[in-house]
């Protein structure tokens, strides 16, 4: 089992005058993900959740606490965590499967053996026909998927995704929602996925994590199991029905409105 542990993390960005004390973006976050979980972190706009992914990711380094991999420091980004980004930057001067096939070349495979690779990949995320296309010739969602098929290119062991349904439509949404717990399960690697949705946050997650602003601390880590019973059969649309997932629904929205109260006050 591989688990990315941040402990005791607290992060300040460099302040740009070097006189003054840069702000507290995160104080003290303790999280692990291991390989069979599916993290989702919620929490307001600029509570230092991109930092947080950015920290998993090796983009960046902590200004105190550890961030490991295996009992490992990480010494920077690898190969092992796969980052899709918000707005995912697919390179626009390639079709679909040169971009899924890009991170091969890291690997050392010749061009046959990549686009073979990146073939299997595009099937893998329901896009068997579009490897010919250019970028701008595909919707949202399968550009969403394509930036997918090329994060699990690498083999990664964690998948670190920052909203990466969030410009999509609800019926899109959903859809992909339910392709991302096959991927999941499929490649076996541990996910971190942040959201503003508390709907998806049920979803997906196998844990909850709220993040609380100014500075970021981890208000709440709640277990949930709908996105197992998704793979398990049971339909979406049966869960999100259901009293249990509403209910939870209902405290995590009470729960994020009082906090937000909490920061206003
Ligand atoms: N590179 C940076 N340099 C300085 N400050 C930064 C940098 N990146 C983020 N910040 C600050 O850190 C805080 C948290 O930002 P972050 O992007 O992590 O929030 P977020 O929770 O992802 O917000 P959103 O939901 O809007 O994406 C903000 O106050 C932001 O201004
Ligand atoms: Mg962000």
């Amino acid at each position: 089992m591989s688990v990315l542990r941040l402990e005791n993390i607290s992060l300040r960005y460099p302040s740009g005058d070097g006189g003054s004390q840069a702000p507290l973006i995160l104080d003290r976050i303790n999280l692990d993900i291991a390989d069979d979980d599916f993290i989702v972190v919620i929490g307001r706009s600029g509570s230092g959740k991109t930092s947080l992914l950015n920290l998993a990711a090796g983009f960046l380094p902590p200004s105190s606490g550890h961030v490991t991999l295996d009992g490992r420091s990480l010494s920077g980004p690898g190969s092992d965590r796969a980052v899709v980004f918000q707005d995912d930057a697919l390179y626009p001067w390639l079709t679909a499967i040169e971009n899924v096939a890009f991170p091969l070349r890291l690997r050392g495979l010749g061009r046959e053996q990549r686009l073979k690779e990146a073939q299997a990949l595009l099937e893998r995320v329901g896009l068997p026909s579009a490897g010919a296309a250019k970028v701008w010739e595909l919707s949202g969602g399968m550009r969403q998927r394509v930036g997918i098929a090329r994060a699990l290119a690498s083999h990664p062991r964690f998948l670190l995704m920052d909203e990466p349904l969030g410009a999509l439509d609800a019926l899109t949404r959903v859809r992909m929602q339910g392709f991302l717990l096959d991927m999941w399960q499929a490649s076996r690697a541990g996910a971190l996925l942040i959201t503003h949705s508390i709907d998806e946050a049920l979803m997906l997650a196998t844990r909850i994590v709220v993040l609380s602003a100014g500075p970021g601390r981890i208000a709440k880590a709640i277990p949930v199991r709908f996105a197992r019973d998704y793979l398990a059969g049971v339909p979406q649309p049966e869960l999100r029905a259901s009293t249990q997932f509403r209910r939870l629904h209902d405290d995590l929205t009470g729960f994020i409105h009082s906090e937000d109260e909490g920061v206003a006050a």
